[in-house]
């Protein structure tokens, strides 16, 4: 565990910094409806809020961020709100191949690619080429993610292991299945954040987030700060993690 940089006064004692922190970014809609705007208006809002706190996060240290930006169930929303999606990400993903360019910023998309569109593929496999060979945080974009579906392709990878003959039904055990999700070789998070005050998982890291704490924060995510990051990783250091013990 590293330490947060930041400490807010001398007396403090120091923060234990959470190494993976996740983040349902929940409440864009909610936030433009408050306003009279389209749903989209709230997603642009929400996007702008990512890229501040994503970048507050790789600055104060943390090694993990996992954002949640679409999931397998959203392609249900109505087709105007996921063009107006899709045109963000493309957007985005424009920008972002841009601006992580100065940046140590390792960013990786965990979900199903084959759902979106060829050009939003291509952005997505550049921006992970661009940045691949970086040395700082890695963030996930969770885009067409579904913890069920990623668990499914877990359970065919190995059976199909198992029909080859290379995998035997003995070995089969808990860092065999992390091997084969979408955050392989990564720590679980230890800190899961959902804006918005809803009281859900949604289907976002339900193997990884075994022992994480949640916190939930009544702020929709277009008005999240970077403040409440803060108080959201204080909330953290005053839970007692026991992980099954005593
Ligand atoms: C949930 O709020 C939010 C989404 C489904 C989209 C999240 C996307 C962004 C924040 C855009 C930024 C991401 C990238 C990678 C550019 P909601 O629409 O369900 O809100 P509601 O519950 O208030 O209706």
């Amino acid at each position: 565990m590293a330490f947060l940089k930041k400490k807010k006064s001398a007396a403090e004692e120091p923060k234990v910094l959470p190494q993976h922190i996740g983040i349902i970014m929940d409440g864009n809609g909610r936030w433009a409806k408050k306003r009279m705007l389209p749903r989209s208006a709230g997603h642009s809002a929400g996007a702008k809020v990512f890229r501040t706190i994503a970048r507050y996060c790789s600055d104060i240290g943390i090694k993990y961020l996992t954002v949640y930006a679409f999931s397998t169930e959203n392609w249900r929303r109505p087709q105007q709100e996921i063009d107006a999606l899709m045109k963000l990400f493309k957007e985005y993903l424009n920008e972002a191949l841009r601006d992580f360019q100065d940046d140590s910023i390792v960013v990786k998309f965990i979900g199903d690619k084959s759902g979106f569109s060829d050009e939003i593929r291509a952005l997505m496999e550049e921006t992970e080429d661009g940045s691949k060979d970086r040395d700082g945080m890695v963030l996930n974009i969770a885009m067409n993610y579904g913890s069920r579906d990623e668990i499914v392709r877990a359970v065919k990878k190995i059976s199909q292991g198992v029909k080859k003959g290379e995998i035997d039904i003995d070995s089969i055990n808990e860092d065999l299945v992390n091997d084969n999700l979408y955050t392989a070789g990564q720590p679980d998070p230890d800190l899961i954040i959902r804006p918005s005050g809803e009281y859900r998982i949604s289907n976002f890291m339900l193997w990884q987030s075994a022992y994480t704490e949640f916190v939930i924060m009544n702020k929709l995510w277009p008005d999240f700060t970077k403040e409440d990051l803060d108080e959201a990783i204080d909330i953290f250091n005053n839970r007692n993690r026991r992980f099954g013990g005593v």
